[in-house]
């Protein structure tokens, strides 16, 4: 074991020991702790704002147990958390700012291997890209998805919600059935029940060896969840011991394995833009197209909600995570070393499908391809990204005229109009939801289709935009166009009327309007300013990078290491 960096703390003779040791013997600590043990922070993301994370100081209590059982000594610590469904304007704003609260948070304390707890999209990209930028040992614990919702008598969970409300918009959904539906799905601790951003992400820490096999998929309400939590408590000691440090891990091989399994599992569009900043973190050269020339020759061999029928809960007692990794044996690096020491061959070997219903063995799959689709074209130069398994198949070759929207603002004003010019055939287009534009890129690239095309039966429309879309969500949703609208892309001149080409197989996303006119449009053309000048928004707005970079800050990629620079003592 090389030396613990707790020990320049812990380990000190005079009076900065004496400091560093007797404040903290204010919690009840015997001076033993103090002597050399391996100190595990627990980075809890628990927050009453973050209900998925409602359960964490629990889970927390597991973990300890299995740090003290190895000969450690935990500590907990908060960090901010994000809670998707109550933070304004987005979440996502303020992923990179969670993620300089655990980057500092590790590297200013006496901490020489983390548990990060996780669960709610944003806290987990958020943890892991703070731990990369430290390079020390960690280990990821999520919560858990929720127990599948029950609502008279058929199973229902995040993905229902845009189906109801698009009920109650044509009239065959009552407001009281709406009312009384969401007590129904979120009856247990957890986050999202499908195979959404947060259950994606708890696939994608799975994929790249960073929790002990089976995490992604255990209920949270389940006993073996806690389960699991000591026994990662137990391995952080030993991986502190044997200075597995996360760089060991998360190699190009690792992100390799994490695409590839993220198409069979029909995994979220939001997997990009964190793996990319995860990748960015660990300055591991990992592109937009990587995605797509990895991802696309996989099958799609689970069959969850949104792109699917299923639930996580099916998908736990179907086999989870380790039935696809065993399935997917001969496609993914299998000799790397994962968080156990072992490899993910001799983690995932043996894992069994219990329902093919829900996981599909690799000879029969549920699609034959998979993944996610970069497209390209002069509507988005450097490429936009959807997700076949959750789009219409006929709309994947279209060409229809632009109903252009400038902001959300403009969309809610007018998608319900009954003058708008809208039919079945129209791409509805949405500017300035972007990264920087809304700013934060919110999850609303999957826009409410118009109310009188509903009535009419309409069920999908290509819909295009520079923000994001639930991984809860679905439809023929083209998103992430980069360069964002309000960074001067061309989707900042896109006008109604405007002809547009989509083409998934052909990779193509055109605007058929040409150079010349597009030059005239773009010397009429004037950033949007919200007014966002100081603080943490003003900065962000800033330093912020475009979605095929993972919409990180420019100054937050790469890593620091752990070494304090300055020490007074
Ligand atoms: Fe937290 Fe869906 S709202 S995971």
């Amino acid at each position: 074991m090389t030396k613990l960096r707790s020990q320049d703390w812990f380990g000190l003779k005079g009076k900065y020991g004496f400091l560093y040791r007797a404040w903290m013997k204010n919690q009840g600590i015997p001076d033993d702790e103090f002597m050399g043990k391996p100190v595990i922070g627990i980075c809890n993301t628990w927050s009453e704002l973050t209900p998925c994370n409602g359960h964490f100081r629990e889970l927390a209590e597991a973990v300890k147990k299995g740090v003290w059982e190895a000969g450690g000594f935990p500590l907990e610590f908060p960090v901010m958390s994000l809670g998707e469904t109550l933070i304004k304007p987005t979440a996502m704003l303020y992923r990179n700012l969670m993620s300089m609260d655990v980057e500092e948070s590790i590297r200013a304390n006496p901490i020489d291997g983390v548990v990060l707890l996780c669960g709610c999209d944003k806290t987990t990209p958020a943890s892991v890209m703070g731990a990369c930028s430290t390079d020390i040992p960690s280990i990821v614990v999520s919560g858990g998805p929720m127990l599948t919702g029950k609502y008279e008598g058929r199973s229902i969970a995040t993905s229902d919600v845009w189906r109801f409300a698009e009920g109650v918009k044509q009239g065959t959904f009552t407001e009281e059935a709406f009312r009384e539906a969401e007590a129904c799905m979120c009856r247990s601790d957890g986050h999202c029940a499908v195979m959404g951003t947060a259950s994606t992400m708890a696939c994608m820490v799975e994929s790249l060896g960073l929790t002990l096999p089976g995490n992604a998929a255990i209920p949270a309400a389940d006993s073996r969840r806690k389960v699991l939590a000591q026994f990662s408590g137990r391995r952080i000691v030993e991986m502190v011991r044997e200075d597995m440090t996360i760089s060991k891990i998360l190699t190009r091989e690792a992100f390799e394995n994490a695409i590839k399994v993220n198409a069979a599992i029909g995994g979220s569009t939001n997997f990009v833009l964190h793996l990319l900043a995860i990748a960015g973190r660990m300055e591991i050269p990992l592109t937009l197209d990587d995605f797509d020339l990895l991802g696309s020759k996989i099958p799609l061999l689970v069959n969850l909600q949104p792109s699917g029928e299923y639930f996580m809960e099916d998908f736990y007692y179907a086999g989870g995570l380790p039935a696809v990794i065993n399935q997917l044996q001969d496609h993914l690096h299998s000799n790397i070393i994962t968080v156990t020491g072992k490899t993910v061959q001799e983690n995932n070997a043996g894992a069994k499908i219990y329902s093919p219903d829900v996981i599909a063995p690799i000879e029969t799959p549920f699609q034959e391809h998979a993944g996610i689709v970069v497209v390209r074209g002069n509507l988005a130069e450097r490429g936009s990204v959807i997700k076949p398994s959750a789009a219409t198949k006929n709309l994947m070759k279209h060409r229809g005229k632009a109903v252009v929207f400038e902001d959300i603002e403009d969309y809610h004003a007018r998608i319900n109009d009954d003058d708008l010019e809208v039919n079945a055939s129209s791409v509805l287009v949405l500017k300035n939801v972007g990264p920087k534009g809304y700013p934060g890129m919110p999850e609303v690239g999957n826009m409410g289709l118009p109310k009188k095309l509903l009535a009419e039966g309409v069920t999908d429309m290509v819909r295009i935009s520079d923000g994001r879309m639930s991984g809860t969500a679905f439809g023929t949703v083209f998103l992430h166009v980069a360069p964002e609208s309000a960074d001067g892309g061309n989707l900042a001149l896109v006008q109604n009327g405007d002809e547009i080409e989509v083409d998934v197989e052909k990779k193509l996303l055109h605007l058929h309007v040409s150079d010349q006119e597009l030059q005239k449009r773009r010397a009429e053309w004037q950033a949007p300013d919200l007014g966002f000048h100081r603080g943490y928004i003003g900065h962000y707005i800033k330093h912020v990078q475009q979605a095929d970079l993972g919409v990180d800050l420019d100054f937050l990629r790469g890593k620091s290491g752990n070494v304090v620079i300055r020490d007074s003592h």
